[in-house]
């Protein structure tokens, strides 16, 4: 199926992986790419980078229903159907949930969830009629297992593995594919981006976005519903998955403490003395 990819919408394509992934879909796979982001700036540099006509963008806000709308319709009117849509764009968080401001929460669904719902959908309904397509949620390894002080991005992600785990089957035979990418942690913007406050900068980094990258070119017209890009990712959703006991042991062990001091100071005093 992936030799017949030619055109692909990638959200969030400003920085971190959608950046990435636009540069290795135009140089590796020859595809005419339609980028966005809210960062305008950031994706003409982008488009100037890449051959020309390789790279088009527009910019606006993905929590916005009407620029969802007006996305769609441009991608698909300016390449005659869009083959390929990669749903990468999502914002994270530090946060207590109890404390956490409900219209920070609403935020974060909106993107990593509504935005992710709604444009499978106007895609699905587009692809099913030409019957071929891809599709492909940028989901997390923290889809599948929880962690403390991230817990409405844990649950968006889980949000999005529940879709295409049902979806897919109302797929099967339509020619379209949907499947999602569980990335473990990566270097990127994240953790500065998130909202309610930074992450520390001594976090460890991560693996290269350009591998994340490669990982999902890779299961390009492939079968799987979900594809873990590397082996660190690969071995981050086994455990919990095949050792639930040692992991809740480990986890209890390491307590929210330590993921403290890994979001920096975005946690408040009253939430670590819980
Ligand atoms: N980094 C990790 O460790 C990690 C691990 C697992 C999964 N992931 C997932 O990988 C995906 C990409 O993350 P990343 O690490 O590359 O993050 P990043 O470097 O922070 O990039 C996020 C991208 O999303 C865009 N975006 C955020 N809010 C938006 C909005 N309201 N409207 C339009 N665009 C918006 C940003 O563009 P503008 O700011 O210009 O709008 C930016 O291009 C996310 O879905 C994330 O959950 C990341």
């Amino acid at each position: 199926m992936s030799r017949t990819l030619s055109t692909a919408l990638v959200t969030g394509a400003s920085a971190g992986l959608g950046r990435e992934l636009v540069r290795q879909l135009v140089r590796d796979r020859g595809m005419t790419v339609y980028a966005t982001a809210r960062r305008l700036d950031r994706l003409d540099e982008l488009m100037a980078e890449m051959p020309e006509g390789k790279v088009k963008v527009l910019d606006g806000d993905i929590s916005d229903p009407g620029f969802r709308a007006r996305l769609w319709g441009w991608a698909e009117a300016e390449s005659g159907g869009i083959d390929l849509l990669v749903n990468n764009a999502g914002v994270g968080h530090y946060a207590d949930f109890g404390e956490q401001d409900p219209a920070e929460v609403r935020r974060i669904v909106e993107v990593n969830v509504m935005a992710v719902f709604d444009l499978t959908q106007r895609a699905i309904q587009a692809m099913r009629g030409r019957g071929r397509g891809e599709i492909v949620e940028v989901s997390s390894v923290l889809g599948t297992f929880g962690i403390p002080y991230s817990a409405a991005y844990v649950a968006s992600k889980h949000a999005v593995d529940g879709l295409v785990k049902s979806v897919r089957h109302e797929l099967r035979g339509s020619g379209v594919r949907l499947w999602a990418l569980r990335p473990g942690r990566f270097a990127s913007e994240f953790r500065t981006s998130s909202l309610g406050g930074r992450g520390s900068d001594h976090a460890k980094p991560g693996e290269p976005a350009e591998a994340i990258a490669q990982g999902l070119i890779r299961g390009l017209g492939g079968r799987r519903a979900f594809v873990t890009p590397t082996l660190q990712a690969a071995l981050t959703v086994a455990v919990p998955h095949w050792l639930p006991g040692p992991f809740e042991a480990f986890m209890a062990w390491l307590g929210p403490k330590r993921f403290m001091r890994e979001v920096g100071g975005a946690i408040s005093s009253k939430s670590s003395a819980a």
